[in-house]
């Protein structure tokens, strides 16, 4: 049996939302749903595209130990019900009263003191961000503190004096009211876990369904074909918040635990469709390396935080960060519906510009990536504009096999930005296979290279810019693989 409340803790309170009564949808986002509020507008809308950080909140969840973990979100990108059975953090409920004084948390302190905000639009945003940081991060180094706030902008203080306001409250942390007040707030979450979490909300505008196992979504699935699948929602509200563009059924994977497991067998890895970018690179820093080029410059804290491997890859847009990894990975993806489950790889799994070979009544279960053999290098590389927070303009994937001597075995190729969709550079591969790598078949290679694609000119950039990208991205990872091989120990 499924409800159709939605609840959530919110200053230290359970919140119900009852859709039927309310005149907002559940496809509504957490930011407009604050701002609707009489004591929750410290949270600002800046680009609602999860560009600005702005609009950022704390969502703090029990884990399995009943503790409770905090990620810093963009709530202008979170629709309503993926606060179900959380705790919403939001910049009010930072400083505390005591008496007639008012007394800042340790973060706000720091910003006052090291003159972090100007005219202060931005500043509840960093506040939160900083905030999930100083509850978070165990051993905060510079390079750390910088990504956690490479999701917000400032247009005027300069990030320095933001910076300088992190180092000094992170330096010394203490305990601060949310440790000590845990309790009741736990007991709530606890109480909400206990009851039914899924979700069924029908309104006469919109139909929406939280599953909350995964033959409960396959069922819906099956009964329900036209509905919009989502999970992180990064890439679907962003469609409706900047194009309008409205559905008026979801079914949201987001509460599937099941989804969200990593889980290693003999031949590697399956990674859960609902596993979120984060917590798939915190994965990368222990099992996979290859994974990480890519994965330390995919948007921000707050977009991965939420955002899936699952939808990255049903995305399957032509710039999508992930999927040439996923080529180069010879990774397969596991699909599912109420008749059985299947597999294939990747590279069939997408057929074109942002389409799939997904049956309607099929969902994405997850992605299996074999284990990396030690004669084979996997590497990847993106060009954007700026390095954080920022689409590529062109990605590239390359697996290199390579016998005893140094003769290329076998080569995956696969850019992304060439082409309506991620495509391998087959006349490339096929001319380095059985070559010996030097820089020379570098150059060589890189000049293949150009019939190997056809680039459009946009905005983001023209065909002859993207085509010198490609070559060079190519030269630099033959380069770091030669120079990798002279390290390694010889028998
Ligand atoms: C500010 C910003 C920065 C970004 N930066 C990057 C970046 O650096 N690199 C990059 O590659 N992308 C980036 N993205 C795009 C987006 O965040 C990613 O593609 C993300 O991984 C999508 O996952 P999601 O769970 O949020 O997708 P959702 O919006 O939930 O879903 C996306 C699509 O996948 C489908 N889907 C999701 N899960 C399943 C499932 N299990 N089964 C079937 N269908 C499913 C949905 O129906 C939908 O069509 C960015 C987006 C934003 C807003
Ligand atoms: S309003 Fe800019 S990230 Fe949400
Ligand atoms: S203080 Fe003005 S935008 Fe940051």
């Amino acid at each position: 049996m499924s409800k159709h409340l939605l609840k959530f803790v919110l200053d230290d309170k359970l919140v119900e939302i009852d859709f039927t009564r309310e005149s907002f949808l559940p496809s509504t986002t957490v930011l407009n749903y604050l701002r609707s509020l009489p004591h929750h507008r410290g949270v600002k809308e800046g680009c609602a595209e999860g560009d600005c950080g702005a609009c950022t909140v704390v969502l703090g969840e029990l884990d399995e130990n009943d503790t409770v973990q905090y990620r810093a979100v963009d709530s202008c990108l979170l629709f309503l019900p993926a606060i179900h059975g959380k705790q919403l953090i939001t910049v009010e409920n930072l400083a505390q009263r005591e008496g007639n004084r008012l007394l800042l948390h340790p973060v706000q302190q720091a910003m006052v003191e090291k003159h972090g905000s100007q005219c202060g639009f931005c500043t509840p945003g960093f506040v939160m961000a900083l905030f999930a940081f100083y509850k978070t991060t165990k051993e905060p180094t510079r390079q750390n503190l910088v990504d956690s706030l490479s999701g917000n902008l400032c247009r005027c203080t300069g990030y320095q004096p933001i910076i300088d306001a992190a180092v000094q409250c992170c330096s010394q942390r203490n305990p601060d009211h949310f440790d000590k007040n845990q309790a009741p707030v736990i007991e709530l979450l606890k109480q909400i876990r206990n009851e039914i979490l899924a979700l069924r909300i029908s309104t006469p505008e919109q139909e929406y369904f939280l599953p909350e196992t995964i033959e409960q979504a396959l069922e819906w699935r099956a009964k329900h074909m036209d509905f919009k699948v989502v999970n992180g929602a990064t890439d679907t509200a962003i469609r409706q918040n900047k194009t309008h563009e409205f559905a008026p059924a979801y079914i949201d994977l987001s509460l599937v635990e099941s989804l969200k497991l990593i889980r290693e067998d003999t031949h590697g890895f399956f990674i859960g469709a609902g596993v979120s970018i984060e917590k798939l690179k915190a994965f990368g820093q222990k099992h996979m390396e290859a994974l990480l080029p890519i994965l330390d410059v995919f948007a921000s804290l707050q977009i991965r935080n939420v955002a899936t491997i699952g939808g990255n890859l049903t995305t399957a847009s032509p710039i999508g960060d992930m999927i040439p990894l996923l080529f180069a990975l010879k990774a397969q993806v596991e699909l599912a519906s109420v008749k059985g489950t299947r597999r294939l790889n990747v590279e069939d799994f997408i057929t074109g510009y942002r389409s799939t070979c997904l049956e309607p009544d099929e969902l994405v279960l997850g992605i299996h990536i074999p284990k990396i053999a030690a004669n084979t290098y996997v590497s990847s590389e993106k060009v954007s504009t700026r390095r954080d927070l920022d689409i590529s303009t062109v990605v590239m994937a390359m697996r290199i096999q390579l016998d005893e001597q140094n003769f290329v075995r076998e080569t995956i190729l696969a850019f992304g930005g060439m082409a309506e969709r991620t495509k391998r550079a087959h006349n490339t591969e096929k001319f380095i296979e059985g070559k010996n790598l030097d820089s020379s078949l570098a150059a060589k290679a890189a000049h293949i290279l150009e019939t190997d694609f056809t680039p459009i000119s946009d905005a983001r950039s023209s065909s002859s810019y993207r085509t010198l990208a490609a070559r060079n991205l190519l030269i630099k990872a033959f380069e770091g693989l030669i120079e990798k091989i002279k390290t390694l120990p010889h028998d």
